[in-house]
């Protein structure tokens, strides 16, 4: 499965595919209370709904899954729940990379990965690293992500460009913007999910967000599977997107 894309051979794409799908996986804290578990416990059945979203996601021909595993926000929640997520994500890329590497997933990671304990860090950098050529899907993971945040790196970097008088502010354009984003490279972000009956965007993907296709479902993040991310992938299908025209 690894290897560079090849359109030519697999015919043109289905429109009606969504090329990027982002995700909001949230609900794992109320399905654990649910259960009478710790939260924890919910964490650790919602990597495992992320591991099989990723492996229908790249069935169903999606390019770019997005999932938002931990948001700059997240900072301000209890340090065992902060070490019970640091500790799943040490755990998955550990017992999971060599499987997605073989089925051609390519890693990346939108925020600032660099705020988790080093170990971790390097863990990300080597798997960004060992993945950077694999080309049937890319799985983004969003960590120590803000939307804000991320534009106002933007923000600064464009600036620095006009302060080094390397940029005149009239050459910005929304190309120019998306370029200096965490998701440059990305294709278009055509669906975002949010599980859980929540109804926000907090603070996720607010520029790529523009024209995205919203589908907000009950289901909490641990109970999501193959089925509900087909479910979704046939509404996408159904939805007729007109970008403010006719
Ligand atoms: C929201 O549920 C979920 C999160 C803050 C973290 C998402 C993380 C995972 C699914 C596991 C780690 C992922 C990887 C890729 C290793 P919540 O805790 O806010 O739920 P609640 O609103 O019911 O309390």
């Amino acid at each position: 499965m690894a290897g560079k894309p090849q359109p030519d051979a697999a015919g043109p794409r289905d429109p009606r595919v969504p090329r990027h799908v982002a995700i909001i996986m949230d609900g794992n804290g109320r399905w654990a209370k649910a259960r009478g578990l710790p939260r924890g416990a919910g964490h650790k059945q919602g990597a495992e709904a992320a591991r099989r979203a990723v492996r229908a996601a790249g069935e169903a021909g999606v390019e770019c899954l997005t999932l938002y595993a931990f948001s700059s926000e997240n900072w301000r929640r209890p340090e065992e729940e902060i070490n019970d997520l640091t500790g799943l994500l040490r755990f998955y890329i550990q017992k999971e990379l060599d499987g997605f590497h073989k089925e051609g997933v390519r890693l990346r990671v939108l925020g600032d990965h660099n705020a988790f304990a080093p170990d971790v860090a390097r863990m990300v950098d080597k798997a960004i690293e060992r993945t950077r050529d694999n080309g049937r899907m890319t799985v983004a993971v969003a960590l120590n992500y803000g939307a804000r945040g991320e534009l106002v790196r933007a923000m600064r970097t464009l600036g620095g460009r006009i302060a080094a008088g390397a940029l005149a502010p009239d050459a910005i354009d929304e190309a120019m913007v998306d370029s200096v984003l965490d998701t440059s490279g990305l294709p278009p972000l055509d669906l975002l999910i949010r599980t859980s009956g929540e109804y926000r965007l907090s603070n996720f993907l607010l520029w790529q967000a523009a024209y995205a296709e919203l589908i907000f479902t009950d289901t909490l993040w641990p109970d999501f599977g193959a089925d509900q991310l087909r479910a979704a992938l046939d509404e996408y299908a159904r939805r007729e997107r007109r970008y403010g025209g006719l």
